[in-house]
């Protein structure tokens, strides 16, 4: 690669000041390409905390995607000279600091957002279920909620939300689809005619790190994280990519479901995630006639893994899927409509959730 490559890869880096091209502006200086990696001196026109942290965390991404593993960055803080030449030059005032451009980064030191896994041990328990009710749960409440569908092999949220739109691409970030107030990305966006992904791991970890970073988010309160079920590399990646997340568990009442939910919730612990309760998905069903319930596949096994985990039973979902028709305007297969049983119950979950996290 050459000097000028080096600097291509990085136009599209902003100045949050002066909100152009720092490749523009000429704060990108002396950048040297050696066989050994890439060095660079970087003009910061503000010496907001995180910054450095941030801007050297995009310019390793760009450059690594070119396979450029080693950069070296030295920093140094913008003179009055430098400020008055950009001015002059570009005629342009600093922006006040209130109005800063959007790329928000979620996993940045100043994030405000609340990351809330949903993991379970097991397939099929009803983790997309749950994380995208609760989703919906949560904007019901007047929460801004985004929710990451991380199950990259078997994405699903786009499906069972009814959404058929796909995000558009808005100065080099992906603006993510929204519905039900909830902002969501997934894989199934990128994904022709419901084509399988046939990635390895490295792929996987690059594409969910670029779900944080180049999805124009805004301003998100809880983030929701469907995980693929169990315990491999991409739950894995996740739970190291977000060391604070918290974390419901789902499992079914069933004692086998509950068991290996347990080492779903042995990698939160491993992995610092906190804790903050069980979901109970297809509890029991019952009867439409007489009201009488039928724990059909067995009981007890939320608040056994619960009290296993030392938190609490957030909820127990009864079988039944929404009463949603295709004919109506926002349908969507999996989510429940806040007035019905289910929906009710979701209210609940998002309500322990917003006391504990916001307390
Ligand atoms: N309470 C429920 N009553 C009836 N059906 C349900 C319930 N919860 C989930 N389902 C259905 O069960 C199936 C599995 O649910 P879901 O996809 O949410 O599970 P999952 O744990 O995310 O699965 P995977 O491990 O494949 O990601 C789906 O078809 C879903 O619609
Ligand atoms: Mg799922």
């Amino acid at each position: 690669m050459t000097r000028e490559q080096v600097l291509e890869k990085l136009r599209h880096l902003p100045d949050p000041v002066y909100r152009i091209s720092m490749v523009e502006l000429n704060l990108i200086k002396d950048v040297m390409v050696k066989e050994s990696g890439v060095a660079m001196s970087v003009v910061l026109s503000s010496d907001e905390e995180g910054r450095r942290e941030e801007l050297s965390k995009q310019i390793k991404d760009a450059l690594s995607q070119e396979g450029i593993a080693d950069v070296h960055i030295r920093f140094r803080a913008m003179s009055d000279f430098e400020r008055n030449e950009i001015s002059k030059r570009h005629k342009a005032e600093p922006a006040p600091a209130a109005e800063k451009p959007t790329p928000t980064n979620l996993l940045g030191a100043e994030s405000k957002t609340t990351f809330i896994a949903v993991a379970s041990g097991k397939g099929g328990v009803g983790k997309s279920t749950v994380a995208v009710n609760l989703a919906a749960a949560l904007a019901r409440k007047g929460k801004k909620v985004g929710i990451i569908d991380a199950d990259i092999y078997g994405f699903s949220v786009p499906d069972m939300m009814g959404i058929e739109e796909r995000p558009e691409l808005v100065d080099q970030l992906i603006r993510p689809v929204e519905r039900f107030g909830v902002k969501i990305i997934s894989m199934g966006f990128f994904v022709q005619d419901n084509a399988p992904v046939i990635w390895r791991g490295p792929m996987l970890g690059k594409m969910l790190k670029n779900f944080f970073t180049e999805v124009e988010w805004g301003e998100i309160d809880y983030m929701v994280l469907d995980l693929p079920p169990g315990t491999g590399d991409v739950a894995l990646d996740v739970h190291q990519m977000i060391p604070q997340s918290k974390e419901i568990i789902v499992t079914t009442p069933h004692a086998t479901a509950a068991f290996v939910a347990a080492r779903a919730g042995a990698m939160a612990v491993h992995t610092n995630h906190e804790i903050i309760g069980v979901v109970e998905n297809m509890a029991y069903y019952s009867c439409g006639q007489c009201g009488h319930k039928d724990y059909v596949f067995g009981r007890g096994g939320g608040a056994k893994l619960a009290d296993e985990l030392h938190t609490q039973l957030l909820a127990q979902i009864p079988l039944g899927a929404p009463d949603n028709h295709p004919a109506e305007p926002d349908y969507s297969p999996s989510v429940y409509k806040a007035d019905s049983e289910a929906g009710g119950m979701y209210l609940e979950v998002a309500d322990a959730v917003i006391r504990r996290c916001e307390t």
